[in-house]
């Protein structure tokens, strides 16, 4: 009798929970986040298991930690719970306007225009601010869509953004296909064959979304391109939302990245600015996602207007707003971070895609953000996505590393797998890369029909169920690779017995 009355308590639960509640729209249940979750089960430690999953699917920027911790130190009273802070502890506190701080608007205004190489001018009170870039893109969507209305996105794209504009505004995304042969460019073709197709189907397309510089793909568009980009949107009268959240992880030479902003200011002919936002974060450029700063720039009036009543919903807690607004005033400090922070993502980055060359693993060119893509085609069964998800759940399973696989990003081809290069120290990444040697190694080897226990030194061998089954499908997979060449051979064999 008592189980009964649990049952239908229970049942009638489930039953009071909203659609939105209810239903899969945070994708909480995809191979992007069951990546997240192997890692946070079984997490690599180099001294307390060294066998764990390595987390290479965390887009987190913590190469310069070393420099923050030390100005943080050096100011003390941008803390406010620090004796020399705890002046301003009641103002800071006490204030709730959900404007935000004007010095912390100034601050980011200023920050903004530094990342993109003083070229533009940003307006502190368009400034807008948000819970992370996440709610500035949902905060936006609110804004700009009714629920059915659609963004045109480019592919492949950030698997966050069908949770941020989709699921609680009911807005879509509507993917604008790129491909790999021309580096995944965006073409004015490919919009316009993507805004034809949602028109055919029905759907009314609100706005165009870009990501510049992009994640997954590591690269930023060109003047051309985003000139085509603003063209296109104002000959079809649609809204731009440009997420430039990775405008100062670029590094090639600084002033090689074009930001929308710049764009618009050397732009000739007739321009809608109303139709122009932009979204931004501190969570990649200074590596702070904890501390979700987001902020919407918006150049419409009534954006502005109406996303910062809605920014009531997810504002910045005012002693954050408190001490970012302290360091980035502190201009040289700024400078020093941005310029160490360029130089140690080139060299990581730098490190980590030729350590992949020498097993002939090539990757898309890319110039910025804190991932690449790694092309991994040439490896899969056949070319399906069903085939991606298999090698990937080997790779997490018993490689032990969370790489992204490109269906999660909407690609449009399978086999290319993103890679995270910025949230781990030199030795994690280094056993990060012996392992995908080891693994493509051992195709490779068995491919030949060389027998690695004659060649290479005793190893020590454990064989788990998890090995076992990475060996199966090595095995299933020499039967379709092309031998390798000598030369390749012979590299392979001393990489195997380093
Ligand atoms: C392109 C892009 N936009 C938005 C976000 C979300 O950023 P935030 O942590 O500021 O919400 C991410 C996070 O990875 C991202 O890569």
């Amino acid at each position: 009798m008592e189980i009964r009355v649990l049952f239908i308590y229970q049942s009638s639960t489930k039953i009071m929970l909203s659609k939105v509640a209810t239903n899969d729209g945070h994708a909480e249940n995809s191979a992007y986040f069951d990546g997240w979750k192997a890692f946070e089960s079984d997490p690599y430690c180099p001294a307390k298991n060294p066998r764990g999953v390595i987390q290479l699917g965390l887009a987190e920027n913590k190469l310069c930690f070393d420099l923050v911790q030390e100005w943080v130190v050096e100011n003390p009273s941008a803390s406010i719970c620090t004796p020399q802070g705890s002046q301003d502890l009641m103002e800071v506190a006490i204030f709730q306007d959900y404007h935000g701080l004007p010095h912390f608007r100034r601050a980011v205004a200023k920050f903004m225009e530094r990342v993109r190489g003083d070229r533009v001018t940003f307006d502190p009170d368009r400034i807008v601010m948000s819970g992370g870039a996440t709610g500035a893109h949902e905060t936006l969507a609110f804004c700009l869509a009714n629920p059915g209305d659609a963004f045109l996105v480019p592919t492949p794209y950030y698997p966050g953004f069908d949770r941020d504009l989709k699921w609680r505004t009911g807005a879509q995304l509507y993917p604008v296909m790129c491909e790999s042969s021309n580096g995944f460019m965006l073409t004015r073709a490919s919009l316009e064959s993507a805004y034809a197709k949602a028109e055919e189907q029905g759907i009314r397309v609100k706005g165009l979304l870009i990501n510049n510089p992009s994640n997954p793909l590591g690269t930023f568009l060109d003047r051309d391109t985003l000139r085509d980009v603003v063209s296109f949107i104002n000959d079809k009268n649609i809204h731009l939302i440009c997420d430039e959240i990775y405008a100062g992880t670029v590094f090639t030479e600084p002033d090689e990245y074009v930001s929308i902003p710049e764009i618009i200011e050397e732009y000739i002919g007739p321009i809608n600015l109303d139709l122009i936002h932009i979204v931004y974060s501190l969570s990649k450029d200074l590596g702070f996602p904890g501390f979700r700063v987001g902020i919407i720039y918006s150049y419409n009036d009534r954006v502005v207007n109406n996303a910062r009543k809605m920014s009531s919903f997810g504002l910045v807690s005012t002693q954050t707003q408190h001490l970012v607004a302290s360091m980035l005033s502190d201009e040289v400090f700024v400078e020093r971070l941005l310029r160490a922070s360029s130089e140690r993502l080139r060299r990581r980055h730098n490190a980590f895609t030729s350590g992949l060359e020498q097993v002939g693993i090539s990757t898309l060119k890319s110039n910025a953000g804190l991932f690449f893509l790694m092309d991994l085609r040439g490896l899969l069964k056949e070319p399906t996505f069903e085939a991606e998800l298999e090698m990937w759940r080997v790779i997490i399973k018993d490689v032990k590393l969370n790489v992204s696989n490109g269906g999660s990003f909407h690609c449009s081809e399978p086999g290319w797998f993103r890679v995270c290069f910025a949230n781990m120290d030199d030795e994690t990444m280094a056993v990060a890369l012996k392992r995908i040697r080891e693994f493509v190694n051992q195709i490779m080897m068995r491919n030949g029909g060389v027998n690695n226990s004659e060649t290479s030194p005793p190893k020590k061998k454990c064989r788990g169920t998890a090995e076992r089954s990475l060996i199966e499908y090595i095995q299933q997979r020499i039967k379709k690779r092309p031998l390798p060449s000598p030369m390749q051979f012979e590299r392979l064999l001393k990489l195997n017995t380093e």
